[in-house]
C-alpha cells in the first residue's frame, strides 16, 4: 500500500505506510495534492513551532504572489467565515483574537465546568445503559461535547441539532482535494451557520445572557475591534472545533480498547489509569491525521529544501507512532507515562480547547467504565470517509 488518503483501506490503517515514510522518505513531495508530506515527530513538532510557516499566507502575500489561483468566487461566504476565526489567521490578528477568547478557556474556568460535564455524561451513559446499548457515537460521543460547547456559547437547546450537520459539511472542505459537491455543501453550510450566528449575536447584544456569545458581543461593542465577522468566525470555530475531534476520540478510543482487550481489562481493573489512557488513545489512533502549513520563507527539513510558497502536510498520525520518541509505538499502553503526542498540535495554534477536551473525555470514559462495565462490541464498525478528520460512522455496542 502507499500513501492514498482517498482509499478506505488506507484510512482504516495508515500506520504501516507511515512507518515506511518515516524510514525511507520522511520528507517527500506528494504530487496529487502538491504538498510536502512530513512524517517524523521531530520535524512535525519543529515545523508547528516555526514562525517561517503559517496557517495562512494572506497576511504577507497575495494569492498571485504565492503562485496560487484566486479562490473561486462561489467560495466567498465560506472563506469569509473561516478566515475570520483565529485558526486561519496569523499574528498580530491571531494574538488579539486568541487573547479575547482564551479568557473563557483558562484551566481554572474550564475546571469549574467539570461538575456539569460529569452530570451530563452520567445522564447520557445511564440512558444508554438502560436501553441495552446501541450506537455509542450517536448516543454518547456526540451529544456530550455538542451540549457542552453549545451551552458555553449560549446556543438555545432547540437549535442544537443544527450544529453537527453544519459542522460536518464545513469540515468537508478540510479533506484533501474536496469534490465540487463537497465544496458547494461547505459553502452553503458556512452561509447558513453564519446567518444564524449573526441573528443570535445581535439578539444577545440587546439581551445579554451568561454565555460566551454575549460576552464576545460586548467586546465587539467595547472598541476592542472584534468585528461582527470575527465574532461569527470565532463562534463557528469554537462550535466546530469544540466537538468534532472529541466525538472522534471517543469513538476511535473505544474501538481501540475493544481491539486491545488486555488493555481494556487493565483499565477496567484500575480506573486510576484513565488520565494516561486518554492521552494514549489520542496518540495511538490520532483523530486529526494531518494539518497543513504554508511555507512563508525558504526552509530545509530533514535535508530537503522547501521553497517559499510551498505547502507542507504534517502527518500527526505518523508523528504519534515515531519510534524515535515512543517506546514500542505500535503497542497501545494505557499506562504510558512518557507521552509527548502531538494530537493537540504545538506552537501558537496549540488547541485552545485541550483542557476542556480532556475533562469531557475523562468524564465520558469514566462514566462508561463505571456504569457500563461489561460493554462490548456488537458489530464491526466502519470508518467515515474523512482522512484529515478521521472517525467512525457509528460504533454499535451492547451493554
Ligand atoms: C480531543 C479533542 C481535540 C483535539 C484532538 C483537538 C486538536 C486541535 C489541534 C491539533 C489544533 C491545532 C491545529 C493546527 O495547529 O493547525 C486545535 C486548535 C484549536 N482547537 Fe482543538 N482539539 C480538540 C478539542 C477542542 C475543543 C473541545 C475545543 C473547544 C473550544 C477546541 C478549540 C480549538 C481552537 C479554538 C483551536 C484554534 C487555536 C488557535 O488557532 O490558536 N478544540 N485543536
Amino acid at each position: 500500500m502507499k500513501f492514498d488518503p482517498w482509499s478506505p483501506e488506507f484510512v482504516a490503517h495508515p500506520y504501516d505506510v507511515y512507518a515506511e515514510l518515516r524510514r525511507e522518505r520522511p520528507v517527500g513531495f506528494f504530487e496529487p495534492t502538491g504538498q510536502w508530506l512530513v512524517a517524523r515527530h521531530a520535524d512535525v513538532n519543529a515545523l508547528l513551532r516555526d514562525r517561517r510557516l503559517g496557517r495562512s499566507y494572506l497576511h504577507v502575500a497575495t494569492h498571485a504572489e504565492f503562485g496560487r489561483p484566486d479562490d473561486p468566487g462561489f467560495q466567498d461566504p465560506f472563506w469569509r467565515v473561516i478566515r475570520a476565526g483565529m485558526l486561519d489567521v496569523e499574528p498580530p490578528v491571531h494574538t488579539r483574537l486568541r487573547r479575547l477568547v482564551s479568557k473563557a478557556f483558562t484551566p481554572r474556568m474550564v475546571e469549574a465546568l467539570r461538575p456539569k460535564v460529569a452530570e451530563l455524561a452520567t445522564g447520557l451513559v445511564d440512558r444508554f445503559a438502560e436501553s441495552g446499548g446501541g450506537d455509542l457515537i450517536a448516543e454518547v460521543a456526540e451529544p456530550l461535547p455538542v451540549t457542552v460547547i453549545a451551552e458555553m456559547l449560549g446556543v438555545p437547546e432547540a437549535d442544537r441539532h443544527l450544529l453537527r450537520p453544519w459542522s460536518a459539511d464545513i469540515c468537508g472542505m478540510y479533506e484533501l482535494n474536496p469534490s465540487i459537491e463537497a465544496q458547494h455543501t461547505a459553502v452553503r453550510a458556512a452561509s447558513e451557520f453564519s446567518d444564524y450566528l449573526v441573528g443570535l449575536a445581535r439578539h444577545r447584544r440587546e439581551h445579554p445572557g451568561d454565555d460566551l456569545i454575549s460576552a464576545l458581543a460586548q467586546v465587539a461593542d467595547g472598541g476592542d475591534a472584534l468585528t461582527e465577522e470575527e465574532l461569527v468566525g470565532t463562534c463557528v470555530l469554537l462550535l466546530n472545533a469544540g466537538h468534532e475531534a472529541t466525538v472522534n476520540v471517543t469513538g476511535n478510543g473505544w474501538w481501540s480498547l475493544f481491539r486491545n482487550p488486555a488493555e481494556l481489562e487493565r483499565l477496567r481493573a484500575d480506573h486510576g489509569l484513565l488520565p494516561t489512557a486518554i492521552e494514549e488513545l489520542m496518540r495511538w489512533d490520532t483523530p486529526l491525521q494531518m494539518f497543513e502549513r504554508w511555507v512563508l520563507e525558504d526552509i530545509t527539513v530533514g535535508g530537503v529544501d522547501i521553497p517559499r510558497g510551498s505547502e507542507v502536510a504534517l502527518l500527526f498520525g505518523s508523528a504519534n507512532r515515531d519510534p524515535e520518541v515512543f517506546d514500542d509505538p505500535d503497542r497501545l499502553d494505557v499506562g504510558r507515562a512518557d507521552n509527548p503526542h502531538i494530537s493537540f498540535g504545538a506552537g501558537i495554534h496549540f488547541c485552545l480547547g485541550a483542557p476542556l477536551a480532556r475533562i469531557e473525555l475523562a468524564e465520558s470514559f469514566g462514566a462508561l467504565l463505571r456504569r457500563a462495565p461489561a460493554m462490548e462490541l456488537a458489530a464491526e464498525p466502519v470508518w467515515g470517509p474523512g482522512y484529515v478528520i478521521r472517525g467512525l460512522e457509528s460504533l454499535q455496542v451492547r451493554v
